[in-house]
């Protein structure tokens, strides 16, 4: 039997190129080898975005297109809406029971996010989503949750959690493991450390080809490099970090040619703007295909959190019968 995937978005907005080197391509060469479960995180959306449902609504949508029209084929893949799973709930639940709240205060991710976010006391939602996030994972008894760096310090709750409730009731829930994918971060063309929407550079895998030409054109490249004629220096230009991570192929090329101020930036801007929308002409045309049938996407999410819940619905009674919490 294929070992099992769980992964999943936030759907506070729609997914971006960091998203895409970060996991998506991954999930897509993953997809044969593993049984992936993609979960949309509704509830784990609310955490931070509770005064915006409308907006989470529409994500969920925009969120399932981005990962089908990046290659996911929902005839493998199984795509789950967090909130209409019950026994995700009940998991969250039960395993709270196992954390202390200083454990969760000191997840290094959860006091980067409250930062960033700008919190000044955080909600028991917000704290405790680590646990919900547990509850995603092996509601359905995920082997293995491919997943940035930020990430790990809640897999390593997760791993912790399951074999405290394994000991204390004697259940069989799969540890998870998870795989850090190969790619670091992507930059922002901005020069930021990190493509992110609420840092406000993120470049969308729905941005039309004048938007990407758009946001190329204002990336910021070596600033050193005050004329054309004086050599730019790769290592430290962003646009060549894009030429690398989008267009390898050419960055040899490219990576000499700025060395021998044989290429301009606005030159060099063009052939990266080029390839990122070669790149995603597939993707445009899966996601234009996905906006004509919306229907589609809603069964594709539909089925699948018919089958989550079959999952976990005969995952969460043997768990209660263990735990006695039943008639
Ligand atoms: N916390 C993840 C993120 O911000 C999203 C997520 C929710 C997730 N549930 C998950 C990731 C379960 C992996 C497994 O990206």
């Amino acid at each position: 039997m294929r070992k099992r995937i769980l992964t999943g978005d936030r759907p506070t907005g729609r997914l971006h190129l960091g998203h895409y080197v970060g996991s998506l391509k991954s999930r897509v060469a993953l997809q044969d080898e593993y049984e992936e479960f993609i979960l949309v995180a509704d509830v784990q959306a609310l955490t931070t975005h509770f005064e915006n449902p409308e907006l989470i609504h529409d994500s969920i949508y925009q969120v399932a297109i981005d990962n089908l029209s990046s290659g996911l084929d929902p005839e493998k893949v199984t795509f789950v809406q967090q909130s209409m799973v019950g026994a995700i709930a009940e998991l969250t639940i039960f395993y709270s029971m196992l954390v202390t709240v200083n454990q969760l205060s000191h997840n290094p991710t959860i006091k980067t996010e409250a930062k960033n976010y700008g919190y000044k006391e955080m909600t028991y939602g917000f704290l405790g989503y680590p646990v919900s996030q547990t509850a995603d994972i092996t509601f359905c008894n995920a082997d293995l949750v491919p997943v940035g760096d930020d990430q790990v310090p809640h897999i390593e709750m997760a791993r912790k959690i399951v074999r405290k409730f394994n000991e204390l009731y004697g259940t069989s829930i799969t540890e998870p493991d998870y795989k850090l994918s190969s790619v670091g971060r992507l930059c922002g063309l901005d020069g930021n450390a990190k493509m992110g929407k609420s840092l406000g550079n993120a470049v969308y895998l729905s941005d039309p080809e004048d938007v990407i030409n758009q946001k190329v054109r204002a990336a910021v490249t070596d600033t050193n490099r005050i004329s054309v004629k004086i050599p730019g220096n790769p290592d430290i230009c962003t646009v060549f970090k894009y030429h690398k991570a989008f267009n390898e192929g050419e960055s040899g090329n490219i990576c000499s040619m700025c060395r021998n101020a044989a290429i301009g930036c606005v030159a060099c801007k063009k052939l990266l703007a080029k390839a990122l929308n070669d790149m995603l002409d597939p993707i445009r045309e899966k996601r234009a295909y996905y906006e004509a049938h919306m229907d589609e996407v809603k069964d594709i999410l539909a089925s699948g959190t018919r089958k989550a819940n079959e999952i976990g619905g005969r995952n969460i009674a043997e768990i209660k019968e263990k735990m006695h919490v039943s008639l």
